[in-house]
């Protein structure tokens, strides 16, 4: 497996019993961004996952570099950059330069996937490969030698807030058979993103790490939300 995972500064190793807690700031509200970020840090939150959408790749659009550089002055948190868009390669250079942590992108979004985690590596950032619902996990198996990081859609990539999608889970437990158990040095991590809550959370016990956007967001406690997601399993 990768023995060349970037080690950078802010990135804490998940604990083999307890899952990484990466808020989606989708379910933020945007208005008061900065405020918004430093709120889910104080309260316990260990990535800050940004969906970035291009209208193209996915029905909806959010968020580019400028707005990962802003956030990058606000939060000591590594931000990990969820890219829903079309030709990553063409913009791959722009989130590594505003402070994009680790940068993932999509198998069925670019022709180059190769040269987008090298761009990625080179640039010093985690190396994250993700695939829609619908697309075989053979297209990320291929590639698992290249990367830090494996995400595991349980939603159909473009809003905040919808339904987990069960017939995923045997993607993650594929993934976790191919990469080794919980916990080992140098294997790629496995993340989930998608209607993860305190309803779902126990069917995702095998990732490392857990995006949840309306489950942190929309809790009127944040730091009990992330404590019961980290916990709940
Ligand atoms: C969907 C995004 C997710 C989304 C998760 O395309 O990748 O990160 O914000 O939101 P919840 O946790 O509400 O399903
Ligand atoms: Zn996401």
């Amino acid at each position: 497996m990768s023995n060349s995972i970037a080690t950078r500064k802010f990135w804490p190793g998940p604990k083999a019993h307890e899952a990484l807690i990466a808020p989606s700031i989708l379910s933020a509200d945007f208005a008061r961004l900065g405020e918004e970020i430093r709120g889910v840090e104080s309260a316990g939150a260990d990535w800050i996952h940004v969906d970035v959408m291009d209208g193209r790749f996915v029905p909806n659009l959010t968020i580019g570099a400028p707005v990962v550089k802003s956030l990058r002055s606000v939060t000591r948190l590594p931000l990990d950059c969820h890219l829903m868009i079309e030709e990553p390669e063409k913009l791959i250079a722009d989130f590594l330069r505003a402070g994009a942590d680790g940068i993932t992108v999509h198998v069925e979004s670019t022709r180059e996937l190769s040269r987008c985690f090298q761009m990625i590596r080179e640039g010093g950032a985690r190396v994250g490969v993700t695939l829609r619902p619908r697309t075989d996990l053979a297209e990320v198996l291929k590639v698992l030698d290249q990367v830090d990081l494996v995400l595991v859609m349980t939603v159909e990539p473009g809003f905040g807030g919808q339904s987990f999608m069960a017939d995923q889970v045997a993607k993650i437990a594929e993934l976790r058979r191919r990469i080794g158990p919980k916990g080992g040095a140098h294997q790629p991590l496995i993340q989930v993103d998608g209607g993860v809550n305190l309803q779902t959370v126990q069917a995702v016990r095998e990732a490392d790490c857990l995006v949840a956007g309306t489950a942190v967001f929309g809790a009127s406690d944040r730091a009990a939300a992330i404590r019961a997601l980290r916990g709940g399993r």
